[in-house]
């Protein structure tokens, strides 16, 4: 049984109507538009998100029907922006298959990916959920406001840990917190009790995305993506931002200019990777995920006890050790 499967326990009828609701949303008159979505639907992820919704949800009050307006729209949107994503980061690999824009094109992949987009703000404006809407909404501008500037950080290379944080927060904290402000919405009007879930979701969101960027230098085989694609990317994340700062000027400027590079050759990619972890790279980022693990575990521990918050710390455990 995967770490997930028990997680999911609690909610475990809830996420299985989910998968019909969200499959329902994955269906289009047009053939070729047909054939991209049931490509997807085939090769789904983890499905975290709609976890996370329904369990906040169930930690705060009992799902209703909104619940699962939250956790269809936002599982749409967080599809949506993988298909971007990989068309920004000339990524071929995901989930253990080509991408869209590998096996199509970015052209394709891009307006499939407005549509997956589209379609997920559309549930909540049918279902007249603006409160949701509102929260989601924002939660996709400031994913694109952080996809630029990491690209304009890529650009210059001259990013900080402090401009690491704030593109992290941006393009994938906001979704993890729209996921947790979505399902204690859903089941509560209390301000309080709302913001402080945000605050969960932000602190799981960036302990998340850390745990991605050590995972595309560990490379375990399992992410489905392929490793080192961030330096091949130009992507200066924290365990070679961390790195960087702790060695000399001579070798800073060396690694400098191999990840300015345009073409990169897999001996540079694997010497940027060993000179990571030769710095200590990895085990600062984890100390970092760590911490924002154990803030967002403080919040939880303000709730008594009970079965789904066994699932909800399980959850926070399983966002910083998993290996896909
Ligand atoms: C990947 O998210 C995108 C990031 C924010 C790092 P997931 O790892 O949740 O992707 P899937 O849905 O399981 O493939
Ligand atoms: C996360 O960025 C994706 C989004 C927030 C849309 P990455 O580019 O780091 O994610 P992966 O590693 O490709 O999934
Ligand atoms: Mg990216
Ligand atoms: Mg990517």
């Amino acid at each position: 049984m995967s770490a997930l499967t028990g997680i999911k326990k609690p909610v475990e009828t809830e996420m299985a109507e989910f998968e019909v609701f969200f499959s329902r949303t994955m269906r289009s008159d047009i053939p070729l538009l047909n054939i991209i979505l049931n490509y997807i639907l085939r090769r789904k992820g983890k499905q975290m998100r709609p976890l996370l919704v329904f369990l906040t949800a169930r930690l705060n009050g009992e799902i209703v029907e909104s619940t699962y307006i939250a956790a269809t729209c936002i599982e749409l949107l967080h599809t949506a922006s993988l298909v971007h994503d990989d068309v920004v980061d000339d990524a071929h690999e995901r989930r253990g298959s080509l991408s869209i824009n590998a096996l199509w094109n970015s052209k394709i992949a891009v307006l499939l990916g407005d549509y997956l987009l589209s379609t997920g703000m559309h549930i909540c404006v049918e279902k007249s959920r603006y409160d949701m809407l509102e929260i989601i909404s924002e939660a996709v501008k400031s994913m694109a406001e952080g996809e630029l500037l990491q690209l304009q950080k890529a650009r210059k290379l001259n990013i900080k840990e402090e401009d690491y944080y704030k593109i992290i927060i941006s393009k994938t904290a906001a979704l993890l917190s729209a996921c947790t402000a979505c399902g204690a919405t859903s089941v509560s009007e209390d301000a309080e009790t709302i913001q402080l879930m945000k605050d969960f979701g932000e602190n799981i969101g960036i302990a998340f995305q850390i745990r991605d960027d050590i995972l595309d230098y560990e490379g375990t085989g399992l992410t489905g993506k392929t490793v080192g694609n961030d330096i091949k990317e130009k992507k200066i994340t924290l365990p070679l931002i961390h790195a960087l700062e702790q060695s000399a000027n001579s070798k800073k400027r060396h690694i400098f200019n191999i990840v300015r590079n345009k073409k990169k050759t897999k001996a540079e990619i694997n010497e940027v990777i060993s000179f990571v972890m030769d710095y200590g790279g990895l085990e600062y980022a984890e100390i970092k995920m760590n911490q924002y693990r154990d803030k967002a575990l403080a919040i939880l521990d303000s709730y008594p006890d009970s079965e789904v918050k066994e699932s909800l710390k399980k959850f926070v455990f399983y966002t910083t050790s998993r290996d896909k």
